[in-house]
């Protein structure tokens, strides 16, 4: 029958449903008072509905879908264990872009990525303010909405756009790795750089030709298992920062729309050890 043949669609047409309805709910939120709270240090930022929304999310997949496992942003905040295996997984960010949801700035997503044999299956970002909704499937295209996404065939950093982001680590030896970084691109021409304020979105971006690479160091794997599957489909490869395969669980990342582009990053790029989301 058609589950048995096609077994991970009707997994794909949950997640764009419950991404809409917890974009629906995020954009009524961002207008609204919100109670904001801290994590790992004062400007990493989580709120009420980050939580709302995740719960909303893993609850409705469980109800549907009770065998599979769920990795999700602030459930491993809360203690959940974040490791991928081959069972089919479900990896979530409820809010890509809090601190921009926090301040009414508009790029503002919710994530939902799909594994099974550790293997990405699709990905489904849904960006909460002006509607769009961006998905991906292995061997059947990246789009958004109903248009097909390509990523650009820029091969090298010279008059390039370029995409990173900061993350919440703020200590000197950070901020010190990504300057460097921003310089040493800048120095090699690249015509720009540009800070969004949500990882998944600049994916997106990227996915969709508006730009040609995406760099970060400390992104989790909720903020790249979504975004993975887009890229790929519509064309770029995703690699980690030594130029090597990607590990969805290592907090680094190199997307670009070819691998020359992406290696002459890698080759930039001061590689270093950014600690992994499934330590312990
Ligand atoms: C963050 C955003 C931000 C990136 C961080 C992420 P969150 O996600 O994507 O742009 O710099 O690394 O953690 O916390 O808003 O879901
Ligand atoms: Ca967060
Ligand atoms: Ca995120
Ligand atoms: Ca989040």
């Amino acid at each position: 029958g058609e589950a048995a043949e096609d077994p991970w669609k009707e997994c794909m047409e949950t997640a764009v449903q419950l991404a809409l309805r917890a974009g629906q709910v995020v954009k009524k939120a961002l207008t609204e008072e919100k109670r904001i709270s801290t994590k790992t240090s004062v400007v990493d930022l989580v709120t009420e509905t980050d939580h709302l929304v995740e719960d909303l999310i893993i609850s409705a997949l469980k109800d549907k879908f009770p065998s599979h496992r769920f990795i999700g942003e602030e459930s491993t905040a809360a203690g959940s264990k974040c490791i991928l295996t081959d069972s089919p997984t479900w990896i979530i960010d409820p809010i890509d872009g809090t601190c921009n949801f926090v301040h009414r700035f508009p790029p503002v997503a919710v994530s939902i990525g799909f594994a099974v044999n550790r293997e990405l299956e699709f990905g489904v970002i849904y960006h909460c303010t002006n509607g769009k909704m961006y998905t991906g499937r292995k061997g059947h295209g990246a789009f958004c909405n109903q248009e097909r996404l390509h990523v650009t065939q820029e091969t090298g950093i010279r008059n390039s756009l370029i995409l990173t982001e900061i993350g919440p680590k703020r200590d000197p030896a950070t901020l010190k790795l990504f300057l460097g970084n921003m310089e040493k691109l800048l120095k090699f021409q690249a015509h720009g750089i540009r800070v969004i304020g949500s990882s998944t979105l600049a994916l997106c971006h990227m996915a969709s030709g508006a730009a040609d690479a995406y760099y970060q160091y400390g992104l989790h794997c909720w903020d790249l298992a979504a975004a993975t599957v887009i890229i790929r489909e519509a064309g770029g490869v995703v690699i980690d920062t030594t130029g090597g395969p990607l590990d969805l669980m290592s907090c680094r990342v190199i997307a670009a729309g070819t691998m020359e582009l992406a290696q002459s990053i890698a080759q930039e790029l001061q590689t270093i050890d950014y600690g992994r989301d499934d330590e312990n």
